[in-house]
């Protein structure tokens, strides 16, 4: 079966018919980090006939872009796109067949992502895979070794995986999830840690994504997010996303509310409450962003040749500050 012909939707597997699940459609690009993208198609490469892909986890903290990248990868390839979903109430069989009673009475039996990819010759992405119980994963040490099948106990079948089957697990590092066992860990090799994106490719993402958005607010959340990263902090693209959005809303509201007036919110002002709405109360303090700010106009006036762009974008940044703010800045 040919990894683009989506006309079958079922398939017979020792006289059990199993029902197939629907690729998914991404058509998000994966912007810049071409090497973390580079390393995953390099682990699905078969290099000669006695050659097997590799499973890697794909680890690193929330929204820097995991999913991301393994939708785009399996999309660079061609195939279809298949993501499970790990959670603590995932069960054996969820992951692989689940049965339905039908409503002609009877039992029909339902493939996960997982096994619809593995038919089908698509790719796999278990996401989250560190959510998921040990019971779980158990079920898959065969599929993730050079068996590269699986077994599942209530459809009374053994399902091979198609050559062109594909698989990456993502994992976040938070404290919500289990410990995945070392004989499963052993299997999904290697692994590929999901570094925080360089200025540059930070404002490309964020650019692509929310194409609209003025430049300023833009600069304003890179610098943050930059800055976020020297300090260790975890504020990811998609924070920044999500800051933008809220700024560009309420700043779209505000001249909803008083039309041809101008902005009555300020770009900075609807910022900063993005970034507070968005990341928590503690993440700046409007006090400090005043007295920074106060004091980048009085070295302006003073002559010391500097813009206020540069004093708010550019790379003189007072130590620990971000763009217009400096929640822990003392000076
Ligand atoms: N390099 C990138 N190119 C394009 N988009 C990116 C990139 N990095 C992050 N993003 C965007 O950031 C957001 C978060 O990405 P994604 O959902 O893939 O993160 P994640 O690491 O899987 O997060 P989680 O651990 O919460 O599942 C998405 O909107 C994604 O498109
Ligand atoms: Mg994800």
């Amino acid at each position: 079966m040919s990894g683009n012909d989506t006309a079958s939707s079922h398939v017979l597997i020792d006289d059990v018919t199993l029902h197939l699940g629907r690729p998914v459609t991404s058509d998000h690009r994966w912007v810049g980090q071409s090497e973390s993208l580079r390393s995953l198609l390099a682990c699905w490469l078969v290099v000669c006939d006695e050659d097997l892909p590799l499973a890697p986890r794909l680890i690193g903290p929330p929204g820097i872009g995991k999913t991301t990248l393994a939708s785009a990868a399996a999309r660079s390839r061609g195939q279809e796109l298949y993501i499970f979903q790990c959670t603590s109430d995932t069960r054996p069989e969820d992951l692989l067949v689940t049965p339905v009673l039908a409503e002609s009475g009877r039992i029909s039996y339902h493939a996960s992502a997982l096994v619809t990819a593995m038919i089908r010759g698509g790719v796999c992405v278990l996401d989250e895979g560190n959510r998921m119980s040990e019971k779980s994963w158990a079920s898959l040490a065969p599929l993730l070794d050079y068996r590269r099948y699986a077994e599942s106990i209530i459809a009374g079948v053994t399902i091979h995986a198609h050559a062109d089957f594909r698989c990456v697990v993502t994992m976040n590092d938070d404290e919500s999830t289990y410990e995945v066992p070392e004989y499963i860990l052993s299997r999904l090799q290697p692994t590929i840690e999901l570094g925080f994106p360089d200025r540059a490719d930070e404002m490309e993402i964020l650019r692509y994504h929310v194409p609209f958005a003025r430049a300023e607010l833009l600069q304003l959340t890179v610098d943050f997010l930059q800055k976020a990263h020297t300090l260790d902090l975890e504020h990811s693209p998609r924070d920044g996303i999500h800051i933008i959005r809220y700024a560009l809303k309420r700043l779209a509201q505000a001249e909803g509310d008083a039309p041809g007036t101008g902005h009555p919110l300020s770009t900075d002002a609807a910022w900063l409450e993005a970034v507070q709405g968005v990341l928590g109360e503690d993440a700046t303090d409007l006090d400090r962003v005043a007295a920074e700010r106060e004091r980048a106009l009085q070295s302006s006036a003073a002559g010391a040749g500097l813009s206020l762009d540069d004093l708010f974008f550019g790379d003189h940044q007072p130590p620990g500050g971000f763009g217009p703010t400096a929640p822990d800045d003392e000076s």
